[in-house]
């Protein structure tokens, strides 16, 4: 539904018109609303006569909306009036988690959005490291919409042909002997954890020890690795922890790289360690690779098992298939999700032999995780990421971005430094980063920020182009002097 598409306007214009007819109500809200569904409003549909009946006029199919919006006396600005109106339909419905900027996007294409009014923004989010092929890549699309008509779920109780052929290519792809999939990067980590502590259980057992087993879990600060609980138990940032607590119990953290700190508690009783490769919401921070090195030995010296989460760092995002290649290091367990299904909900957890062993039937499942339609489309991801020269694009890419931001934004005073890999790339400022963020919001960018508001996030679609990566810099540049 590219609304910047004049050519495919009409087509939508029937969709629109039926979606209407269906209503059995065209007052001028519903004409609008079938409007933003279909993609359109932004580019035809700026005028609309309030209260107009196009009930005879939409049997017409596609030249209904030009003759709703042609009409005359008196009109409305459709444009910023749907905005206003959803974004106020928020405030009332939703439960205000989110701190959502105002705008509402209805398409995309590539690395841009587009909204309601039909203007065109820069997208240097991939809907937080997610959209990895961008928006309405047709490959993908024609993967989901493929699938979707042929069956997009049947349960765990039986076997689908897409689920086996991503399980064989991840484990195919990487340290894994097996997989188990979930809907969501929360839900990831919380079966790593499970797995780890049944993975202590049955060896607990199997010494014919009647105790549980080790059970605690140590991860880092800064760390993020979800919003459920037991996944927030391994999360750092305070504010997100206190209202929720009391937490799993048993988890500790330690500072993010210190790696004598961590032997100091990671004992016989720990049964895991979590931590990411390159850490993304905490601020774009690279693990050393003495670090991860050392905490491989520290995990093999106690029978811990070492979990890297690659839910933000993995999938290419690095310009490596995976993150901890960098590193040379395996772990025993890691997490998948954002760009696994291109925008589809997935998780996944890669587990060795070792583990995988010791989990029966029934000891977790999930109703919807590992679907036909989100595996193949995960198929189709991979089908993308793994093609020859696409890594290496995306390394390049990377170290460009990286080199434009030094270059052009290095001398600023705010700017501390900029860091990251791939095309995860932050700009650490002296400064909170949201008069930026709305500045650049305005100047049509989309960006983010991560640590402690301080950092500027970019973790554009991994197919932008470097003349996309020049406008984004354009932009920034533009913008730094909303930094106070
Ligand atoms: C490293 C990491 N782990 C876990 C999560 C949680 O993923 P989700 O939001 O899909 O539950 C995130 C989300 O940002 C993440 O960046």
């Amino acid at each position: 539904m590219a609304a910047h598409n004049q050519a495919s306007n009409l087509t939508f214009g029937c969709v629109a018109a039926l979606q209407v007819v269906k209503a059995r109500d065209a007052s001028a809200r519903r004409v609008k609303m079938a409007a933003v569904e279909s993609g359109l409003a932004g580019v035809q549909l700026t005028k609309v006569r309030p209260g107009a009946d196009v009930l005879k006029r939409a049997k017409r199919k596609s030249v209904v909306f030009q003759a709703v919006f042609t009409e005359s006396e008196p009109e409305v600005n459709v444009a910023n009036d749907i905005s206003q109106e959803i974004i106020g339909a928020e405030s009332q419905y939703f439960v205000q988690t989110y701190a959502r900027s105002p705008v509402v996007f209805v398409s995309g294409k590539g690395c841009k959005l587009y909204d309601v009014e039909g203007n065109e923004y820069l997208d240097m989010t991939a809907g937080i490291a997610v959209n990895a092929l961008g928006h309405g890549d047709p490959t993908w699309v024609k993967a989901v919409t493929e699938q979707a008509g042929k069956l997009a779920h049947v349960s765990n109780l039986f076997h689908t042909v897409p689920q086996v052929k991503l399980a064989e290519r991840l484990v195919r792809s990487s340290f894994a002997d097996r997989v188990f999939m979930v809907n969501s990067g929360t839900e990831a980590n919380e079966a790593a954890i499970k797995f780890a502590r049944k993975y202590h259980y049955a060896l607990a057992k199997s010494n014919g020890d009647t105790a549980q087993g080790a059970t605690e879990l140590v991860a880092f600060t800064n760390g993020f690795h979800g919003r459920t609980l037991g996944a927030l138990s391994l999360t750092s940032k305070i504010q997100y922890r206190t209202p929720f607590e009391p937490l799993v119990p048993g988890a500790s953290f330690v500072n993010f790289g210190d790696l004598e700190a961590t032997r100091e508690i990671v004992a016989g009783k720990t049964a895991a360690v979590f931590v990411e490769p390159l850490q993304g919401e905490g601020g774009i921070c690279p693990a050393t690779a003495s670090f991860l090195r050392g905490l491989r030995e520290l995990c093999d010296e106690t029978g811990t098992l070492l979990v890297f989460d690659e839910i933000q760092c993995g999938l290419g995002r690095t310009g490596r298939l995976w993150a901890h290649e960098t590193y040379d290091v395996r772990p025993d367990i890691m997490t998948l999700a954002k760009p696994l299904a291109g925008g589809l909900p997935i998780g996944a957890v890669l587990v060795t032999d070792r583990v995988a062993s010791s989990i029966a039937a029934g000891d977790h499942g999930s109703t919807f995780a590992g679907g036909p339609l989100v595996c193949h489309a995960a198929l189709a991801v991979l089908d993308r990421i793994q093609a020859p020269g696409f890594l290496e694009s995306v390394a390049e890419k990377g170290a460009y971005l990286k080199s434009q931001l030094n270059e052009r934004l290095g001398k600023n005073s705010h700017v501390k430094e900029v860091r990251g890999e791939g095309l995860l790339v932050g700009i650490q400022l002296d400064v909170p980063a949201s008069p930026l963020v709305a500045s650049a919001l305005k100047e049509k960018l989309l960006i983010l920020t991560a640590g402690k508001g301080d950092v500027v996030r970019l973790a554009p679609p991994l197919i932008i182009s470097k003349q996309e990566i020049d406008q984004a810099v354009d932009i920034l540049v533009k913008c730094m002097p909303s930094l106070k």
